[in-house]
């Protein structure tokens, strides 16, 4: 086990990718905060983890507000003992386009996929370092934080930016011990794609597989990039999109 009594947050832990990446973390040994909006969901996916012989608590919080990312940092220090890493995963689309892309939308996405990052990055650091712990923090970018998409004005912003704090931190906390980096999945097959079966047949046929990437697929990324293993890996957003951006279908 490369991960055995680790502390670490995971936020959108009751559904898909987070939710793969708390059963991932904890077949590495690690004890997992499960922090969703959805606590119903949460507290399933903790007593799932539990039996699989880890510590795991649930966790209801809003990741777009800051004393609520601050107090879900102060519980898993409180539940665990220690705090070693929090996976910013929690997040959400708005697809409008560009002419309708009114500040309300605009700001929902840039709060919850991005504000989310910098709040849980700053307040698990100061923490840790408080604590003197060392760890990593990994944040979910999307392939469309360095490409655009029609409708996705917010969300191109907010996972552009997910990738450059990624550095930002790396930087600033390379002398803590602490290492951040991201990952950039494609299409995943998770709720967040909704139920419109003809457009993700369409989606899927972007990956070189021509199938949607399953979350198992990225949670297995995310868990190496949190072990010693992956230590000369900082600053780094590592793609998981099954060659989406290497070839355009004809
Ligand atoms: N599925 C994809 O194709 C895809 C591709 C690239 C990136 N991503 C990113 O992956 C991350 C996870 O998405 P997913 O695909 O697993 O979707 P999902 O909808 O299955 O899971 C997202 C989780 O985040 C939670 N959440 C949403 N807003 C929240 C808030 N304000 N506070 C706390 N929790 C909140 C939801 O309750 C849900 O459990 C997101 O950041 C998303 O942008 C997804």
């Amino acid at each position: 086990m490369k991960l055995k009594n680790q502390a670490i947050i995971v936020t959108g832990g009751a559904s898909g990718i987070g939710y793969h990446a708390g059963l991932a973390l904890a077949a590495e040994g690690a004890n997992i905060i499960v922090a969703d909006f959805n606590l119903d969901g949460a507290t399933k996916v903790a007593a799932e983890l539990t039996q699989k012989g880890v510590k795991a608590f649930p966790f209801k919080v809003d990741v777009s507000k800051a004393s609520d990312v601050e107090t879900m940092v102060n519980f898993a220090v409180e539940k665990l003992g220690t705090l070693n890493g929090i996976f910013n995963n929690a997040g959400i689309g708005l697809v409008k386009p560009f002419l309708e892309m009114d500040p309300a939308t605009y700001l929902k996405v840039i709060e919850v996929d991005q504000h989310s990052v910098y709040y849980g990055m700053y307040y698990a650091a100061k923490k840790m370092v408080a604590l003197g712990a060392k760890g990593t923090f990994v944040n979910t970018a999307s392939i469309y934080g360095s490409m655009a998409a029609l409708g996705s004005f917010n969300y191109n912003a907010a996972k552009a930016a997910v990738i450059n704090m990624t550095r930002a931190a790396a930087l600033e906390l390379a002398p803590h011990g602490i290492r951040a980096v991201a990952v950039a999945p494609g299409f995943v097959n998770t709720p967040i794609l909704g139920k419109d079966a003809a457009m993700k047949e369409a989606l899927a046929k972007q990956h070189l597989h021509g199938k949607l990437i399953e979350p198992e697929q990225v949670a297995s990324v995310v868990a190496f990039l949190f072990t010693e293993a992956a230590s000369a890996i900082n600053g780094s957003t590592i793609p998981v999109e099954d060659g989406f951006q290497i070839f355009k279908n004809s």
